[in-house]
């Protein structure tokens, strides 16, 4: 690869992952979202499993995307390549919330999901007053999706052991971690 090429691939990544947007899912996203729903390369490190029928995809859009507290498309040109979603975490003084995203295959590696989950950032603290921390945890082996938390300014906090079962297996997982302007460090 030339320098000219190897530059504006370059440019060209910068400018599409400065051009996505959130917004709501609607029912009208079912065929995008079936993208990569049905996409193993995708699933690999979700707990939920691989989707099969687009009837799959219109309940979860209806009954857990539209309802959840805090769910948006990532969207280039208004079309949803993937999802990002910010989850409080229950119990009695809980200040914190789980972040989770996903990406089509073909959008990976564009620098897309760093800048949705910095845009998140950006805002929850603001909409959501009293958040002060947001969390994710990723699979031990799931390197892409670590690198995105660390590109966006989360803290690798450590390593849970048997945290999560992932298609039946208890996994290990890590613990990132970014707090709110006005949370209280130490
Ligand atoms: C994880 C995911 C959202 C990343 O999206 P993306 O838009 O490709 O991420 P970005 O381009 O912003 O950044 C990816 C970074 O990881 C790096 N990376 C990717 N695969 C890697 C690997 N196997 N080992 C090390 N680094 C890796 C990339 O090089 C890039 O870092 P760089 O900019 O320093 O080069 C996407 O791969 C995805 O949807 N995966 C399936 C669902 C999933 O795992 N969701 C997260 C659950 S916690």
């Amino acid at each position: 690869m030339d320098e000219n090429s190897a530059k504006s691939e370059g440019e060209e990544k910068v400018q599409e992952s400065s051009n996505i947007t959130l917004r709501p899912i609607a029912l009208s996203d079912v065929d995008d979202l079936m993208v990569w729903a049905t996409d193993d390369r995708v699933t690999k490190f979700c707990l939920w499993e691989t989707y099969t029928s687009k009837e799959q995809a219109v309940e979860y859009i209806k009954n857990q995307a539209i309802p959840h507290p805090w769910l948006r498309a990532v969207c280039i040109r208004n079309h949803a390549i993937g999802s990002i979603t910010v989850t409080p975490c229950s119990g009695y003084g809980s200040c914190r919330a789980e972040l989770g995203y996903v990406l089509a295959h073909k959008h990976w590696g564009k620098g897309i999901a760093t800048r949705a989950v910095k845009m998140v950032v950006s805002m929850i603290f603001k909409e959501w007053p009293h958040l002060k921390r947001l969390q994710a945890v990723v699979h031990v082996e799931n390197k892409g999706s670590q690198r995105v938390l660390e590109k966006a300014g989360f803290q690798r906090e450590g390593v849970l052991r048997s945290y999560e079962l992932l298609k039946g297996k208890a996994v290990d997982m890590v613990m990132f971690s970014i707090l709110g302007n006005n949370s209280s460090v130490g």
